[in-house]
């Protein structure tokens, strides 16, 4: 029996990179797991692996930018799996682009993605958790980008801001019904589609974080599983982010005068 044993999570966006890592880890650790993704065979594959290392988990393809879509989800796993304790609203879109040219379509698939998927999932899940009476817990997937400006990002970082305060927004009216809202913000991680984007991702990254390497996925999902646990019950409104110091360091000049022991 694992520690999420008998309960049930929706996860968006999961199908590779950080979404499927935390859906693996839940599943391997009990909880049944519907797996959500745009691309239908990338969801069924993804499940069936899971499925394959002994996990239960199903497939649900869609666009979880599309609220009537998210509703359906959810609906679709409380009749699967008879009820709904965790919803990861991992989903995200990385639309890179000058501000100068940046289109209006470009910032709608932006923000209704990231925000307006992550705020509709909380506000489905939640529903079904106060009807059920037995609390539960929501985590938002935000981005070290909503802390420190990146260039390229600004659409993408302003809504990774938004979405931890929308986790401290939502506090006090869920609370109450025993319903955790928190956020992790990751930094660089190594996924197919950095990888894609940058092919020296992981040691272009690893030059500029302290700890000297970029994170993996299963780095990621550690923060992400505690935020789930019974054991962060006291824990909501907050972010977590993980990103091996990146975000606490700013530029200095050289500091060559300071003997470094440590070198
Ligand atoms: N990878 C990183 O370095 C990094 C850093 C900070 C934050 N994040 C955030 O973490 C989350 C996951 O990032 P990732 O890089 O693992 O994901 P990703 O970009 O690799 O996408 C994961 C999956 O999401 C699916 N997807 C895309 N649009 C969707 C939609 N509208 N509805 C349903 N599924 C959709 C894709 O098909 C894909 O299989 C995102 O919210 C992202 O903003 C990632």
């Amino acid at each position: 029996m694992g520690a999420f044993a008998g309960q049930v999570a929706v996860i968006t966006g999961a199908g590779i990179g950080i979404g499927f890592e935390i859906a693996r880890q839940l599943a391997g650790l009990g909880a049944a797991v519907l797996l959500n993704d745009v691309n239908p065979t990338v969801a069924e594959n993804a499940s069936r692996q899971i499925a394959a290392a002994g996990g239960t988990c199903q497939p649900y393809a869609g666009d979880v930018a599309d609220v009537a879509t998210i509703r359906a989800m959810v609906q679709h796993a409380v009749e699967a799996f008879g009820r709904l304790d965790m919803a990861i609203a991992n989903a995200g879109l990385t639309y890179y682009g000058n501000f100068f040219d940046y289109e209006p379509e470009h910032f709608e698939r932006v923000v209704n993605l990231n925000l307006r998927g992550s705020y509709f999932l909380a506000q489905a899940a939640a529903r079904q958790m106060r009807a059920q009476g037995t609390g539960g817990r929501i985590l938002l997937i935000s981005s070290v980008t909503g802390h420190q400006a990146v260039p390229f990002l600004s659409a993408y970082g302003m809504t990774k801001a938004a979405v931890e305060m929308m986790a401290k927004s939502l506090v006090p009216e869920l609370a109450k019904l025993g319903i955790t809202i928190n956020a992790v913000a990751p930094g660089a991680t190594v996924t197919p589609r950095n990888l894609h984007d940058d092919p020296d991702y992981v040691p272009n990254w690893a030059r500029v974080v302290p700890t000297q390497r970029v994170a993996l996925p299963e780095d990621i999902a550690n923060a992400v599983l505690f935020l789930l646990s019974p054991q962060s019950h006291q824990i909501t409104g907050q972010t977590i982010v993980v990103d091996g110091g990146w975000t606490v360091v700013s530029p200095t000049p050289s500091l060559d005068f300071v003997n470094d022991s440590s070198d």
